[in-house]
């Protein structure tokens, strides 16, 4: 199978890393940070772009630049990575796990609004996979309770909502840029938000507490350094001007892809809905029915990586079912749907929607012939 390797480079990543070696400034005082963040907010149509070294940092950053903290609750989805519900955790306040949807593998608006208690503080929503969370519901749930939402975006750039885009409807929206994110410098992050005073929080909270504008050695706050280096901004200005180009390569070959599995019994794939016009394609989730498809997600998942299709078969278990939870220091809603996903969902990297369309063609040929097949043993 001819799958594109991840990340890649053009010779225009080497152009901006050539440019900023010359300068005497690598760290994140180089004006490309700046500029990155300038660009990239811009294209996230927000007005500010705090950069930092990663998309947990981010969301930690912008907990506390929220004033977020001990005493508090803010609702997250259980299914996630982990720096959605760490990030609470680590800034003092209660995560509360709440149910997704079924088919768009995010939170699921009726069950925040029923975990909402005194104590809740913020929505911390996920763009799972790429599609965005359903904003109309989310942004009117947080201004009906008085709550701030979050959004955690580190899958979706350039997903849009009704023609807006991820991290422009909360308070602030946690990007990624780590290695199999959809744009990447191997590690990175940054908080895009409309609100010049958010901003200028979150920039002082991951600048050791500085004020722009002010002395250097002038610290208002307790803070650290997050901050992103130059030579990451460099490469990320570069991704950045790929980025619309490799959506519509996988939006056309997911197209494609679903087209030649429509009428495979048992397999269906993400549906986000209809007010999602754009999405970043991070992910492309699918879920098994075993006793239509005739193979469990396991059995699927050991075929089509021996075939030579990289395949996730999701998270072992819903973010609460990690030993750091089990242990205390969360809530958890009733998660149905998220115990179902676990076991019969699967995600294909977006590295596979970037292969050619021949390559596509064999793709939905392998996957349809898995739904026959006998599969051998796991070792
Ligand atoms: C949903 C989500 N949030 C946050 C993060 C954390 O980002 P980082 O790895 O850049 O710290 C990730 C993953 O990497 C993620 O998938």
């Amino acid at each position: 199978m001819r799958i594109p390797a991840w990340p890649v480079h053009t010779e225009r990543e080497i152009e901006l890393l050539r440019e900023t070696l010359a300068s005497p400034q690598w760290g994140g005082f180089n004006e490309i940070v700046a500029q990155f963040e300038r660009e990239f907010a811009g294209f996230q149509h927000c007005a500010h772009g705090i950069s930092a070294a990663n998309g947990t940092l981010t969301l930690e950053t912008a907990l506390s630049a929220l004033g977020i903290g001990p005493g508090d609750e803010v609702i997250v989805p259980a299914i996630s990575f982990i720096s959605t519900a760490t990030a609470v955790s680590r800034v003092g306040a209660l995560p509360v796990f709440v149910d997704i949807e079924p088919w768009t593998f995010n939170m699921d608006p009726e069950r925040a609004a029923a975990a909402v208690t005194p104590r809740t503080k913020a929505i911390l929503a996920v763009h799972f996979g790429g599609p965005l969370a359903d904003m109309d519901r989310l942004t009117r749930l947080a201004s009906e309770r008085g709550l701030i939402l979050i959004e955690d975006a580190a899958h979706a750039h350039g997903s849009e909502w009704n023609g807006r885009r991820a991290g422009s409807f909360g308070r602030a929206g946690s990007f990624s840029f780590q290695n199999s994110k959809v744009m990447t410098a191997g590690e990175g992050g940054i908080l895009t938000t409309n609100d010049a005073e958010f901003a200028e929080r979150a920039h002082c909270f991951s600048n050791q507490g500085r004020r722009k504008g002010e002395g250097f050695f002038h610290h208002y706050t307790l803070a650290s350094n997050y901050r992103l280096t130059a030579l990451q901004a460099a490469v990320l200005l570069a991704q950045l001007e790929r980025l619309p180009e490799q959506i519509r390569l996988r939006e056309r070959n997911e197209r494609l892809l679903r087209a030649e599995l429509a009428e495979v019994p048992g397999l269906r794939f993400q549906q986000p809905p209809k007010q999602v016009n754009v999405h970043s394609h991070y992910l492309l989730l699918g879920r098994i029915d075993r006793t239509r498809f005739g193979k469990t997600r396991d059995e699927f998942h050991r075929a089509i990586t021996a075939r030579g299709i990289p395949c996730t078969p999701f998270y072992p278990h819903p973010l609460y079912g990690n030993p750091l939870y089990q242990a205390g220091g969360c809530r958890v809603d009733p998660c149905p749907v998220a115990e179902e996903t676990i076991l019969d969902t699967f995600w294909f990297p977006h590295r596979v929607l970037m292969a050619d369309e021949e390559t596509i063609r064999e793709i939905a040929v392998a996957v349809r012939s898995v739904a026959r097949v006998t599969v051998p043993p796991a070792r």
